[in-house]
């Protein structure tokens, strides 16, 4: 196991088990201040659409729940994280806040994600459901609200984005944006409020380039983010092209992944249980890939969704 493998080992020993929460309820990984330098901080951002900025970078949370959550995400933001997935479908926006509250970076450096879920998109249940979500995130506001589907037979989508705006004018919300959306969906939130998405979230990997998504997006002035962007479980990472030019970089299949997501102006999410993982993740500003390296990976293209989710007709209630 290699420094580059696991850059985090750079960082020294691993902190302590320290208790925010009190009594017994005690997590691993708190960091240490001096960890809050590291230089992963600087994570380069893009500018949204709306002036706002995002890390290139993010980290995918599903999952991440309760203290053993809360632990994760404490140990990233040490790490370098500075943009955190959740959603109010993940049942985790608790987790997520106590996170961003007491791991004792300055709160304006962290971009807050959450998502609105299907059955709440109708005008008042949106507002309410934004309203419930930074209630549990105990946070003044969310700085990046997402509609996490657009339920194109519930058809209210139109409606959420409305009251996602309201929440936005409010200062419930700092930026808005949509999640899984096809450029059908995208233009109709345009055409029928003026008020493009600053960012689309969708699935994204080389066995799913999303190359026209992309390029609608990028004529749009939409940012891109991609979840499932290491392809979860399924085999992406043991791809031999991405293994040639992994070694031929001597960065491992993940951070060649992460970096095709960097070189094509994509956020990736992300997600990992292992603190080893997850800074081997942020560690990919240190290498860049040719253009025929990039087009290598976006030739892996299947044409089809992995995890079988199509935004026309999945509904997610
Ligand atoms: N908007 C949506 O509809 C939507 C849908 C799905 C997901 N998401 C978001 O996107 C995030 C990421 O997607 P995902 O969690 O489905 O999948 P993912 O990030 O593509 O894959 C996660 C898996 O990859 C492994 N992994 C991560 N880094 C690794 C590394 N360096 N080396 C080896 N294995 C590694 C993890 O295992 P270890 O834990 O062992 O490292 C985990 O099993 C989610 O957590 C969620 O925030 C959004």
């Amino acid at each position: 196991m290699t420094d580059r493998a696991h850059p985090g080992a750079r960082h020294g020993p691993r902190p302590t088990a320290v208790s925010v929460l009190g009594g017994d309820q005690a997590w691993q990984g708190r960091p240490d201040p001096d960890q809050w330098k590291d230089p992963a901080v600087g994570i380069p951002r893009y500018t949204l659409n709306d002036g706002t900025t995002i890390p290139a970078i993010g980290l995918g949370t599903y999952s991440f729940r309760g203290d053993a959550g809360v632990g994760a995400l404490v140990d990233a933001l040490g790490a370098g994280y500075r943009l955190l997935d959740s959603a109010f479908h993940y049942d985790n926006e608790g987790a997520v806040g106590a996170a961003v509250r007491t791991c004792g970076i300055p709160r304006e450096e962290i971009v807050v994600t959450s998502k609105l879920v299907g059955r709440y998109h109708a005008h008042d249940a949106a507002v309410a459901a934004v309203e419930e979500s930074v209630l549990r995130m105990g946070l003044d506001s969310i700085d990046l609200y997402l509609i996490h589907w657009p339920l194109p037979r519930i058809g209210l989508y139109v409606e959420a984005w409305r009251a996602l705006i309201e929440c936005r004018e409010r200062g419930l919300v700092r930026s808005i944006g949509v999640s899984n959306f096809l450029p059908e969906h995208l233009d109709r939130l345009e055409r029928e409020t003026g008020v493009v998405p600053a960012v689309n979230q969708v699935e994204l990997h080389p066995w799913l380039p999303q190359v026209e998504q992309q390029a609608y997006h990028e004529a749009h002035g939409i940012r891109t983010e991609a979840w499932a962007p290491v392809g979860e479980d399924s085999g992406l990472r043991d791809e031999p092209v991405i293994a040639e030019i992994a070694a031929a970089h001597g960065v491992t299949p993940t951070q060649v992944i992460l970096r095709w997501d960097v070189e094509r102006g994509i956020v990736p999410l992300p997600k990992s249980w292992s603190a080893g993982h997850r800074r081997e993740n942020l560690d990919v500003f240190g290498f860049t890939l040719a253009a025929d390296e990039v087009a290598a990976l976006t030739a892996l293209g299947r044409a089809h969704r992995l995890f079988g989710a199509d935004p026309a007709t999945h509904e997610e209630l």
